[in-house]
């Protein structure tokens, strides 16, 4: 059995690499030359890298991708995805394109709220604590001024606090839940720093209220958290056609658009189909989460709370056909930020940020919005015509080809091949063995 290291943290990236290496692999020097052939040769980018986070030893790489010809509110996107799965990116410039011609995307961005709460327990009079939050509620706020001046310049700050009793739920459980402008950023730090403080006031604060007895008087905060559950800070991204101009050629357009609609209702109704559905859409949105340096988990989390809020997990989009006009639509809450956190520091994240024309957050919660809303598109589109296998395969040709260390030629040879032919992954090992047989 291997023993626990003490203080790893403090060994040297050369020091843990060999630890790593001796302790977890079976060809040491093969690994470290894995971990090294993916560090920048850039010293400084490499340092960089190496302060993101800790125990650094090398680095994780997925393509960047760019989706072009995204019309969003009239406006021409090229849009940067950060994934590794081989048909998104592709997938979303074909939709991008299609709708194109057929008046692209329209955004409207529904709230900006961000959320956060002070969780606490009080077993005395509640009446009592509604009379202290009163009193203490003005102070809470200007207490944390240190904290929020700047972005009160700015036009953002602490929208509001709220005591809430959640007693029913859990004895003694109250909160403060307050939410926040937090403009462009994503305000993660921001909130955190503005919940610490208030919960630091309020306790302080209750240790002199005059009518609290003695017990009363200690509050027990349990914890000052941001939430990830946004629903007020949503956007909303659609797009719409006649239905006859569904198809190319006008044929069987009506046919496509209900199957569309059908199987928008099947994932409305069934949980199982749900999150598939939902898999698909957030395949857009996280790859340009991550290309734009956005936090993906947070987004996840908050993304999936929404779909189930009415109790039974759903579709996040919407599909309906009036009046012979076809119309699919999201709504997803989207807390995210174009300063601060990584968007100043990774040049990657600073160039996505460019390419996109550097927008607000508002303006990204649109664009991350678009790209959802065109994956659940083109995914739903495959599924009811020609099945999701035939696109995927074609794109996933390659790493079949790469795993057998196909050479160029060969490679030429069977992706010309496949255009003609199923691609399973028997098919191509198969097809791959032959010619190198011939
Ligand atoms: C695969 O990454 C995503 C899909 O499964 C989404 C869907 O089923 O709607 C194709």
């Amino acid at each position: 059995m291997i023993a626990p290291i003490q203080g790893f943290s403090k060994l040297t990236k050369e020091e843990k690499i060999n630890w790593i290496t001796d302790h977890y692999t079976h060809n040491t020097e093969e690994a470290k030359k894995i971990i090294k052939g993916y560090w920048n040769a850039d010293q400084d980018l490499q340092k960089l890298h190496d302060e993101f986070i800790e125990n650094t030893i090398t680095n994780y790489y997925l393509p960047l991708g760019i989706a072009p010809n995204f019309l969003i509110n009239n406006k021409l996107y090229a849009i940067p995805m950060a994934i590794e799965e081989s048909s998104v990116v592709a997938a979303a410039s074909k939709t991008a394109k299609f709708w194109l011609d057929r008046g692209g995307f329209k955004t409207t961005v529904l709230g900006t709220e961000k959320i956060g709460q002070v969780h606490f327990m009080f077993s005395g009079d509640v009446q009592k604590l509604q009379a202290f939050f009163t009193q203490v509620k003005p102070r809470l706020i200007s207490e944390a001024k240190d904290i929020t001046k700047n972005m009160e310049k700015r036009g953002g700050g602490v929208s509001n606090i709220e005591l809430r009793n959640l007693t029913s739920k859990l004895p003694n459980y109250f909160q403060l839940h307050c939410t926040f402008e937090t403009l462009d950023a994503m305000g993660a730090n921001f909130i955190n720093s503005c919940l610490e403080e208030f919960s630091k006031t309020f306790r302080n604060e209750a240790k002199i209220f005059s009518l609290f007895s003695s017990e009363e008087k200690n509050i027990e905060i349990v914890m000052s958290i941001l939430s990830n559950y946004v629903p007020n800070c949503l956007v909303r991204a659609e797009v719409s056609c006649p239905v006859s101009e569904l198809t190319d050629s006008g044929d069987d357009a009506l046919k496509f658009a209900e199957k569309m609609v059908q199987a928008i209702a099947i994932a409305k109704v069934d949980p199982h189909r749900a999150v598939t559905h939902n898999k698909g859409v957030m395949n857009g949105i996280d790859a340009v989460i991550l290309a734009t340096g956005n936090d993906f988990r947070a987004v996840e989390a908050g993304v999936h709370a929404y779909a189930a809020k009415q109790g039974s997990y759903t579709s996040l989009t919407h599909a309906t056909i009036e009046n012979g006009l076809f119309r699919l639509w999201i709504e997803v809450p989207l807390a995210l930020g174009t300063v601060g956190g990584l968007t100043n520091l990774h040049p990657l994240v600073k160039l996505a940020l460019e390419i996109l024309q550097k927008p607000s957050a508002t303006k990204l919660m649109e664009i991350v919005a678009v790209a959802g809303l065109a994956q659940n598109f083109a995914a739903v589109r495959s599924l009811v015509t020609t099945g999701i296998q035939e696109g995927h395969m074609k794109m996933h040709l390659l790493n079949i080809l790469n795993q057998l260390d196909a050479t160029e030629k060969e490679k030429q040879t069977l992706t010309e091949h496949f255009k003609k032919n199923t691609a399973t992954h028997s098919a191509v090992v198969e097809a791959f063995e032959n010619l190198r047989k011939s």
